[in-house]
């Protein structure tokens, strides 16, 4: 289709909106490899003994250069620390890492409900422009950490940043969307997830030792973020606005098909126009859902419900678990380069999200939903039992690094690209804004309780830690069997009936009556 093709500016327009999630990614990995001299130094500034190493799992900081100012180090007669104190300063140390985790997923949280309200107030260009404040904040905050209470600017700072990709975890997919042409916007939708994961498996190589994950440059490490918010703050002023933004939500049809131009490359945006006539007509005779009426409702309860699953499930599947923390998960595991196997998983996990753009056009959702879910049960009880039988078989770490390599794969097979553009699926224009908020904000909320506890519950569960999350995964995906419907190539009135059949209920959704009597069978 002539219209169709991929055209210089919206290639320019899709890489500065991804550069945003490129910093999503940047920040989800970047504390993972640094964790230990982050560590060392968090012992420094609070004074607690290097040698305590009780409370903060997998201490080992074999491969790290010491502080010379560290305090013990230098005394003459090392300082001896009664035993209650010393557990008390390591669970201060444990708590205040957490924090630094975890603090990236409240902002996050927080912030997730703001992204498409910000968009529609300011337009997508400014918000995502705006948004970059607040990514800059925290990379300064981060970047300048190692002058002042690092731990308190590193929570800080990674607080902001969180708000920062709470806000844009909705303004990307909005606005990627909203330029892409119909027949490309499956794909174009998954560079979302794609910038995603370069961003992490950047930050893992960027944290190696001899790069900037040692003492001198972590909190360069940290603060790196600012360069891609600046390239994107840069080139935002010369993206085009989204054409639906400019037609549906300001009525502005000549800017819209002005923008429209210099999105196709072409002066004929006839079938754009018609296909934005149509979605305006839609939002206008629908009325708006709050987020209330989606639970109180007969019709929307059952389809809010599994969506909130899908996003649950990709949370306590425990992925992020290892992307905060594969490095000392691996040294768990026995592994002598734990940086480098992380860098692997980063690099796996990019692969096998490039390979999920092909293969969630051509196989069913609910099927590679299932699929990769199966696929990630067995995996983390392959994980446990690697790590419950290192003590007596040395070869079993290797058990563990394939298990995990597997376990990412398998999730971004199914699991991970999916519960981002299944919501949309599931429900027509008027409950859809309510839908994606509530969906982004249970995907933070899950997300911030892997990064706060995952620390205590692997203190507590040691090896067998994975053993929980195999339990989760499979609960979920008994879940996804009788429960989730498959949406690929269904109008929203059979996926309606679909929710219906599932449900056990008979009574035709208002909402579905309501698209039939438009004549809108929106096929998704
Ligand atoms: C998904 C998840 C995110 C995770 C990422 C890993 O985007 O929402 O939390 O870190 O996948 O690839």
């Amino acid at each position: 289709m002539a219209e169709d093709k991929v055209t210089g500016t919206l290639v320019f327009a899709v890489f500065t909106a991804v550069l945003a999630s490129f910093q999503f990614g940047y920040d989800i990995g970047v504390i993972n490899a640094p964790q230990q001299v982050i560590l060392t130094h968090y012992r420094h500034v609070l004074g607690v003994p290097l040698d305590d190493r009780k409370a903060v799992n997998n201490d080992a900081i074999h491969s790290t250069k010491e502080l010379p100012t560290v305090p013990h180090r230098e005394s003459p007669t090392p300082i001896s620390w009664p035993e209650e104190e010393t557990m008390a300063s390591a669970s201060l140390i444990t708590l205040f890492w957490s924090l630094s985790v975890s603090s990236f997923a409240v902002g996050g949280m927080i912030a997730s409900f703001f992204g498409g309200l910000l968009g529609d107030r300011l337009g997508r260009i400014k918000a995502l422009l705006v948004s970059n404040i607040l990514s800059l904040a925290g990379a300064l905050l981060m970047g300048f950490s190692k002058l002042g209470p690092s731990h308190i600017l590193i929570i800080a700072g990674r607080g902001i940043s969180g708000l920062y990709c709470g806000l844009i975890s909705g303004l990307v997919p909005m606005y990627v969307g909203e330029v892409a042409p119909t027949t490309l916007r499956g794909a174009m939708g998954t560079l979302h997830q794609l910038a995603i994961v370069m961003g992490i498996l950047i930050s893992q190589i960027a944290g190696l030792d001899f790069l900037l994950g040692n003492h001198e440059l972590w909190h360069i490490l940290l603060g790196l973020t600012a360069v891609p918010a600046v390239l994107q703050s840069l080139l935002l002023f010369f993206c085009p606005e989204s054409p639906r933004y400019l037609y549906i939500r300001l009525d502005e049809e000549a800017k819209a098909k002005i923008s429209l131009k210099r999105l196709r490359g072409s002066d004929d945006v006839t079938k754009d126009i018609i296909e934005m006539r149509k979605e305006k007509e839609e939002a206008s005779s629908e009325k708006k859902v709050s987020i209330i009426q989606l639970f109180t409702s007969s019709t929307y309860r059952q389809p809010i419900l599994v969506a909130l699953m899908l996003h649950m499930v990709q949370q306590f599947s425990g992925i992020n678990a290892i992307f905060y923390y594969s490095t000392s998960i691996f040294q768990m595991a026995g592994i002598s380069q734990p940086v480098y196997a992380t860098i692997g998983v980063g690099a796996v996990n990019t692969v096998f999200t490039a390979l999920s753009v092909f293969l969630v056009e051509k196989a069913g959702r609910r099927s590679l939903f299932l699929i990769g879910m199966s696929g990630m049960f067995f995996c983390a009880i392959f994980m446990s039992v690697g790590l419950v039988l290192l003590n007596k078989l040395a070869w079993m770490s290797y058990v563990s690094m394939s298990a995990i390599f597997l376990f990412v794969s398998f999730f971004e097979i199914g699991p991970g690209p999916i519960p981002w553009f299944m919501v949309a699926e599931f429900f027509s224009q008027g409950p859809r804004p309510a839908a994606l908020a509530i969906a982004a904000f249970t995907n933070w909320t899950c997300n911030f309780i892997i990064a706060m506890c995952f620390q205590y519950i692997a203190d507590f569960c040691g090896p067998y830690v994975f053993f929980l999350f195999a339990g989760v995964v499979l609960a979920f995906t008994l879940f996804t069997f009788f429960k989730v419907p498959e949406t690929k190539g269904k109008s929203f009135e059979e996926i309606a009936a679909e929710f219906r059949k599932k449900s056990g209920s008979t009574q035709a959704p208002k909402a579905a009556v309501e698209m039939e009597f438009l004549g809108a069978t929106e096929t998704v």
